[in-house]
């Protein structure tokens, strides 16, 4: 009797600890994104003008079409036709993939849907780099290198295109930010082996580097 009491005692146990991790991974829906304005912006010159980095964020959340222009600035499909980019990649191999760590969860930016692909329904950002800032920042864009779609280049090659890649997608982010006035730091200092752990990655896919996106404190 007492061994059937522990046995139910420990399934009610189990099923306590993992549903929650299942109800809330449930909770985190794709996300379609809007349509980006190609309209909107200010003359090049003036954005260039005033590209920096900052690294002090209001809490406040990015309005859906502002995340929108931003992912589609950074790395979207700009030529439905061949399905090129925004950025630049050697060889057109497009292995970089951008992550969206947000509050609500990790999503991966698929370009081709222009839509938010749910990952993780944890709040990561904190782990995306080793700057207390980013933990405020609403968006940190996490920059990953999909090593397996560089095809038999060495991985002294895969290194260097895959950072050179991310530089350009950076900028562009850094371009959007300095246009629509979002503060922005793209970032290094991060613990690289935590955040693969905790983002689940396969071990051909590389964090390159991290972005926060959000509005500046005021
Ligand atoms: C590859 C790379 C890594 C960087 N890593 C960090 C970082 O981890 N943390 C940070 O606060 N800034 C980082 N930065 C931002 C630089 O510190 C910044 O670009 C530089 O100080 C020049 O300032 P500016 O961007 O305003 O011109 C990085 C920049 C680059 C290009």
């Amino acid at each position: 009797m007492k061994t059937r009491s522990l046995q139910a005692a420990c399934l009610v146990l189990a099923i306590l600890l993992i549903f929650p991790t299942m109800t809330s991974a449930q909770e985190l829906k794709p996300v379609q994104l809007l349509e980006p304005q190609m309209d909107s912006g200010r003359p090049l010159m003036q954005v260039l003008k005033d590209r920096r980095s900052s690294r002090a964020f209001s809490t406040e959340k990015l309005p859906m079409q502002v995340l929108s222009n931003m992912l589609w600035a950074a790395f979207g499909v700009n030529r439905p036709d061949s399905g090129k980019r925004t950025a630049p990649s050697a060889s057109n191999r497009q292995e970089i993939d951008i992550y969206v760590a947000t509050a609500d969860g990790l999503y991966l930016y698929d370009a081709k849907a222009h839509a938010l692909e749910p990952v993780l329904a944890e709040d990561i950002r904190a782990v995306t780099g080793r700057q207390p800032f980013v933990q405020e920042a609403p968006v940190n864009l996490i920059y990953v290198a999909d090593f397996s779609r560089m095809g038999k280049a060495t991985d002294d090659k895969k290194v260097f295109y895959s950072a050179a890649d991310t530089g350009f997608i950076s900028q562009n982010v850094y371009l959007y930010c300095a246009s629509e006035g979002l503060a922005t730091v793209v970032r290094g200092l991060i613990d690289k082996p935590a955040l693969t752990k905790v983002m689940k990655l396969r071990p051909d896919q590389r964090v390159i580097l991290a972005q926060s996106v959000g509005y500046p404190k005021q």
